[in-house]
């Protein structure tokens, strides 16, 4: 009888919610549908960053305002993000927000949203990034940024790339370990399309010339901002080079990573015989910068970045004036 009722019960327990009909929203409540476009799902920093999107536009929802927002994963390949633009656009999206597989192609994704009249935020992949010096800023590109719909928020990379030339310059031997006169150092690169790795490569290396330390290159690679590539790249260059490395520069901590790891098989000590530098202050490697296993890092602030964006997704679907350019600070992390 007992195990009739539980039975009995659990029937109607199911019945009731396949039937419960969805809470009414609240009288005069709005439902903005947001498109968010990642250049890949597959990626440390970028995974924190949409995450917290995620989080933070989930915050702002009130019992009047809903934000119903779409992620999809770009794959790193822009054919496949162009139509997830594409159906963006058919969908209606109030706004979009959108990290460009390719910022080459900015132009030709840029202008279907604008003609299509949706507000759109760029975020973490610079598409003007000589706009800003005035050199090479062409007239396309004059007629995106006064549209009062399109901005970019991000960090400028120049700041992350000279934070790790000075976390270098203010070591005690200033990186200069076998006392030779020179640094001479590893570069471990991202995507070389991206305005991050080139200003990341340079920045770093102008910092410390600029303030008059000798540097040799012995080794400059490309590992996709992944930490597998990162990983065998450095263990190359230990193997080719050995102890003429003093430094390894890597262009984020994901690729800092893999190269801790291969750092560890040579038997190699950061702090003692070797340096460690990337960006992006992932937990992982603030934790080993304070055990010393990394030399230091850089704060590429995810929460900051993404507020923002969100913040100013708000403002347009609010029809309120924005600014063509919103800028986060990096952090020095040693
Ligand atoms: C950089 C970040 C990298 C990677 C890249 C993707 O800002 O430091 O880790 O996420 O963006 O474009």
């Amino acid at each position: 009888m007992k195990k009739i009722i539980f039975v009995l019960l659990i029937l109607a327990v199911a019945i009731t919610g396949v039937f419960a009909s969805p809470k009414p929203e609240s009288k005069g409540a709005k439902t903005y549908k947001v498109g968010v476009a990642i250049y890949q799902f597959d990626d440390n920093f970028m995974t924190l960053y949409r995450n917290e999107i995620l989080s933070y536009f989930k915050s702002l929802e009130t019992d009047n305002v809903k934000y119903n927002v779409t992620v999809v994963d770009g794959k790193n390949d822009m054919a496949e993000q162009s139509n997830q633009i594409d159906n963006f656009i058919t969908q209606k999206m109030d706004v979009i927000i959108l990290n460009l597989v390719q910022t080459s192609s900015a132009d030709a994704v840029i202008n279907k949203v604008v003609a299509a009249n949706i507000p759109l935020v760029l975020i973490n992949r610079e598409p003007l990034a000589y706009a800003k010096d005035g050199s090479t800023l062409d007239e396309q590109y004059e007629g995106i940024l006064k549209n009062a719909k399109v901005c970019y928020v991000g960090a400028d990379a120049r700041q992350s790339g000279s934070f790790q030339g000075r976390i270098i310059a203010e070591l005690p031997d200033h990186g200069d370990i076998n006392r030779d006169g020179k640094i001479s150092y590893i570069m471990i690169e991202g995507d070389p399309e991206n305005i991050d790795a080139q200003y990341r490569t340079q920045f770093s290396i102008k910092y410390l010339t600029d303030a008059g330390y000798k540097v040799e290159c012995l080794d400059d690679q490309v590992g996709n901002w992944a930490q597998s590539k990162g990983q065998e790249l450095c263990a190359n260059a230990l193997a080719k080079f050995g102890r003429q490395v003093e430094v390894v520069f890597c262009n984020n901590d994901a690729m800092a990573l893999g190269a801790a790891a291969a750092i560890k098989a040579a038997g190699r000590t950061v702090g003692k015989d070797i340096y460690l530098v990337g960006v992006d202050a992932l937990e992982e490697c603030q934790e080993m910068v304070k055990a010393g296993t990394m030399t230091g890092t850089v704060l590429n602030d995810h929460v900051g970045q993404s507020h923002k964006a969100v913040d100013v997704a708000i403002e347009l679907l609010n029809n309120k004036p924005i600014q063509n350019y919103y800028w986060v600070d990096y952090v020095m992390v040693k």
